[in-house]
């Protein structure tokens, strides 16, 4: 309908995409199976990920081709405790080499799967830590340098559930695939069978897609039999940013965000996610009923031409959730979660800033060679980060949780008070955040910061710090293992 001759391109870009209404939710929702691990003799527990090249039926008889871990799309959702050791066995059988980053996990840097940490094709690798922090909703991904959206898009990513004593107490939802959903939300594009992967014209963002998919499933639906339903939201989606609710604007309790649980369960109607953000909320069922999970319009300051190009205006029907005829009753919320866990920024050792845009961070694009700036190991740091691009960013932190102590010059949102590691800037915003970095020093082994809109990130929007031990300095980051 928009293909007008020569203009097609340029009428398409300043379309809104909806698919309201037009969502069949004919698929049953795919829930990514829990990865099997086994208890090694030492004690550790074992998890094996194979990135693979495959073929995925998307739609009825149209195999796509696709890329995924221990299948053709996505890969299983691995699960741990707090204290645990855990060893992951990765090994590439894609024709490229590539990298699996655990975003939001506290660990050495050496563990971390950043671009520092490529698997070449055939090849393998093995990190192993001891998971240290609160039970949280973190994923994994491929991080290597320059092709990250491309690796993520082919269907590189999968979730990484940490359990601990606080999350096994509380009566919250917590049956896997029950009343406890994975919800992997990514846009895409197809022409004929294959994925359109192509950047519109115009559109700075990276690449936007003009349907959704939860788990790798197309307009998907999910019978549920409970009460209280969580949903473990996750946008991996490469540029796209979301502001979830349901269609028939009912309140939901948001109860996590990126790095875990907040202090309390607290009422909305809207939460919005950026590339790599998680939020998890219980929603309330009634019998028989039906909603719509849906990605509403943006109503985040972006200005005119961002809210056309950067997506804005695109609202999707992401997820219908189907209620029992009769539903198992479940307890009210407890009123108090957890207690915070991140710092307040009282006891900062140091204040830093961050100018981000496309031309990279603080005027310097990401050089593998380059480290920007050391932290020392034990300490609290106040990050400042200022978005002064006239596009959207967000801005990523590798191995903390930090506290938003402010947006702008007031304090955060209610939604933005639990513990992140990803925080959404839109153009001109700045928002100070407070971390530590508790973990072992490496002066030689680099951790990134980054813009989490994909494309961003290849192009440059990346920058290395390491944590050393007090009056140690940086050293050099690796060479690059060879063939990247
Ligand atoms: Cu989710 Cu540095 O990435
Ligand atoms: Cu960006």
């Amino acid at each position: 309908a928009l293909a007008i001759g020569g203009g097609v391109t340029l009428v398409y870009v300043n379309a809104a995409v909806s698919t309201v209404g037009s969502a069949e939710f004919s698929n049953e929702l795919a829930i990514p199976p829990l990865a099997p691990s086994r208890l090694r003799p030492d004690g550790a527990r074992e998890f094996e990920l194979e990135m693979r090249s495959g073929r995925t039926e998307f739609r009825p008889g149209q195999a796509t081709e696709t890329w995924g871990f221990n299948g053709s799309y996505l890969g299983p959702t691995l699960r741990a405790r707090r204290g645990e050791r855990v060893a992951v066995t990765v090994r590439n059988q894609l024709p490229e080499a590539s990298s699996v980053h655990w975003h939001g996990m506290h660990l050495p840097a050496a563990m971390d799967g950043g671009p520092h940490q490529m698997v070449q094709a055939g090849g393998a690798w093995s990190p192993q830590w001891t998971v240290d922090q609160p039970a949280a909703t973190l994923w994994y991904h491929p991080h290597p340098h320059g092709v990250t959206e491309k690796h993520v898009q082919r269907g590189l990513a999968g979730m990484f559930l940490l359990d601990d004593e606080v999350s096994e107490s509380l009566p919250l939802p917590r049956n896997y695939g029950v009343d406890d959903l994975p919800v992997i939300v990514q846009d895409v594009k197809f022409r004929g069978a294959e994925f359109d992967s192509s950047h519109a014209m115009f559109r700075d963002t990276g690449f936007l897609g003009d349907r959704t998919m939860v788990n790798g499933t197309l307009t998907p639906y999910r019978e549920v039999g409970d009460e209280l339903i969580r949903l473990r939201l996750l946008n991996a989606s490469t540029a796209r940013i979301y502001t979830f609710g349901f269609a028939d604007e009912r309140q939901f309790s948001l109860i996590g965000t990126d790095g875990g649980l907040m202090e309390r369960p607290l009422a909305l109607d809207r939460v919005q996610l950026s590339p790599g953000e998680r939020a998890e909320i219980v929603v309330r069922m009634r019998a028989g009923e039906r909603t719509v999970l849906r990605g509403n319009k943006l109503d985040a300051g972006l200005g005119f031409w961002n809210q056309r190009f950067a997506g804005g205006d695109d609202t999707f029907d992401i997820l219908q959730l189907r209620a029992a005829e009769t539903l198992r009753p479940a307890p009210e919320l407890p009123s108090v979660l957890t207690r915070a866990s991140t710092p307040d920024g009282s006891d900062s050792v140091r204040e830093r800033r961050f100018d981000i845009n496309l031309a990279g961070i603080n005027g310097k694009p990401m050089a593998m060679d380059r480290i920007d700036l050391a932290v020392t190991r034990g300490t609290a740091e106040t990050w400042i980060v200022h978005n002064n691009d006239g596009m959207p960013h967000n801005f990523h932190i590798h191995d903390v949780q930090f506290r938003v102590l402010a947006r702008n010059d007031g304090p955060p949102p209610a939604e933005l008070t639990g513990p992140k590691d990803t925080v959404f800037l839109p153009p001109n915003a700045t928002v100070t955040l407070a971390m530590r970095f508790d973990g072992p020093a490496d002066p030689n082994s680099p951790y990134m910061y980054h813009c989490h809109l994909l494309w961003h990130e290849d192009q440059g929007m990346m920058g290395q710090f390491v944590v050393v031990d007090a009056g140690q300095s940086p050293g050099t980051p690796p060479p690059m293992p060879p063939g990247h």
